[in-house]
């Protein structure tokens, strides 16, 4: 046996089930929201992560998939969608607005544990070239609906604002000269960050003390960036979205100005609990060759830990399992079977078309049927026998009541 790779998942059936809501729930949204699909490569230049995500992010640094390819070029399995999304936006030539929806699987060497997987898998949406806080507004409500219609229980928000790279500048210093102060009370990696990157020291557990008292960015925006950030919270009041600000917040990634969010659940506890994030990123389509500014907010939401935190989903899998008990009506239980599943009723039935009674039974309760169809000698006079799986109750009916029946579910 060859194992699979430390941090891959096989996700099979039962835990299957709820990653095909999900997903379908995602898709569903995202086409109601106005969301159009996008299928982008899992493997990109290196330098279009290195460059937009950040040189000195975690991700960068220590977590990609970085290997030369047989041409030489150094490639990347995506640790995101964001960054080719943006550059395929910018290579069409798209100035005007564009809303996309992405699922797939991403790419980090990290140390797997509960929720952390090495290749894990996202729903994201990204809102291109829309600079009001409207677009902000929207792919939080988005999120924070897909996670109520999931059943995922207890969903928090977290939402703060960064402001603008040039409300920064002068709170960078502040901020820099805070930590240079506490410099023997800190940690390494955070020392090792008052020169590289000083905000991701805000939200560093190890430093929380310190971190606590510290400048936040919140308290410096600029006009504009407060505005902005006063729209968003008025949005999300309106329609009814809670969140909690923290102004500690700053997300792992540097392409980020204004708005940032996270989410999470009491359903889902772990060392890495964020079950899905995002915020706006302006900066981002310059950073990686865009000679316009690419105004964009956007959001990705992790399954693997969503699905952790859903409920089983109730219910059948199956409407019907056909069990054909008289072998000379096999052809007319195929047909009848393509019928149902035509009209939209979820049916299977045994196809090798050789099993016994009792196995196609065995199979239908295995498969989760709400009930079983037999078919057998009556066939001609467009009867069958119907047995509701959960109560035992049997009854004889015809083919159009069976229909009708699975209908009234
Ligand atoms: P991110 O915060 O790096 O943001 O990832 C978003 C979500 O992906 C996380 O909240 C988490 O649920 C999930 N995730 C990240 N790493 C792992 C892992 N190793 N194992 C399991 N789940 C993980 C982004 O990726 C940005 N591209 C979001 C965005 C879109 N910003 C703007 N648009």
């Amino acid at each position: 046996m060859i194992p699979r790779l430390k941090g891959t998942d096989d996700i099979l059936p039962p835990e299957s089930a709820r990653w095909r809501k999900l997903l379908r729930v995602f898709d569903d949204m995202a086409e109601r929201y106005g969301y159009d699909l996008a299928l982008m490569p899992a493997i990109e230049s290196t330098e279009l992560f290195s460059r937009g995500v950040g040189e000195t992010t975690e991700v960068v640094e220590k977590q990609m998939y970085t290997f030369e390819d047989q041409g030489g070029r150094s490639v990347t399995l995506r640790p995101e969608f964001t960054a080719g999304i943006v550059r395929s936006y910018i290579a069409s030539g798209n100035q005007g607005l564009l809303k996309l929806a992405a699922a797939g699987p991403q790419f980090r060497y990290e140390q797997p544990q509960k929720g952390r997987r090495r290749q894990f898998f996202q729903v994201d949406l990204e809102y291109l070239g829309e600079a009001a806080p409207g677009a902000d507004i929207e792919v939080i409500e988005f999120s924070y609906r897909l996670l109520e219609s999931v059943g995922v229980d207890g969903i928090g928000v977290r939402l703060n604002s960064i402001g603008d790279a040039a409300d920064r500048v002068a709170y960078r210093g502040l901020l820099q000269d805070y930590l240079r102060e506490r410099q023997s009370a800190i940690s390494q990696d955070a020392q090792r960050r008052i020169e590289s990157n000083p905000l991701r020291v805000l939200d560093s557990k190890a430093d929380a003390e310190v971190v606590h008292d510290a400048p936040v960015p919140l308290d410096h925006l600029g006009p504009e960036a407060a505005a902005h950030f006063d729209q968003v919270r008025a949005g999300l009041d309106r329609l009814g979205v809670p969140y909690e600000i923290d102004p500690r917040l700053v997300r792992g990634l540097d392409y980020y100005n204004r708005t940032v969010f996270e989410f999470s659940a009491t359903s889902f506890e772990a060392a890495q609990s964020s079950l899905g994030g995002g915020g706006r990123y302006d900066p981002l389509g310059e950073l990686i060759g865009s000679k316009h500014p690419v105004a964009a907010v956007g959001v990705a939401m992790g399954c693997d830990r969503i699905v952790e935190a859903m409920a089983e989903p109730g219910g059948h899998r199956l409407d019907l399992y056909v069990v054909v008990a008289d072998r000379d009506r096999t052809a007319d239980a195929m047909e009848w079977v393509g019928r149902m599943r035509a009209r939209g009723f979820k049916v299977d039935w045994d196809a090798s078309a050789s099993r016994s009674v009792k196995a196609q039974f065995k199979a239908a309760n295995r498969f989760g049927a709400a009930a079983v169809a037999m078919v057998g000698g009556e066939w001609s006079d467009g009867v069958v026998s119907l047995k509701l799986l959960e109560t035992g109750e049997e009854r004889k009916v015809s083919v159009e009541e069976v229909e009708e029946w699975m209908k009234q579910r």
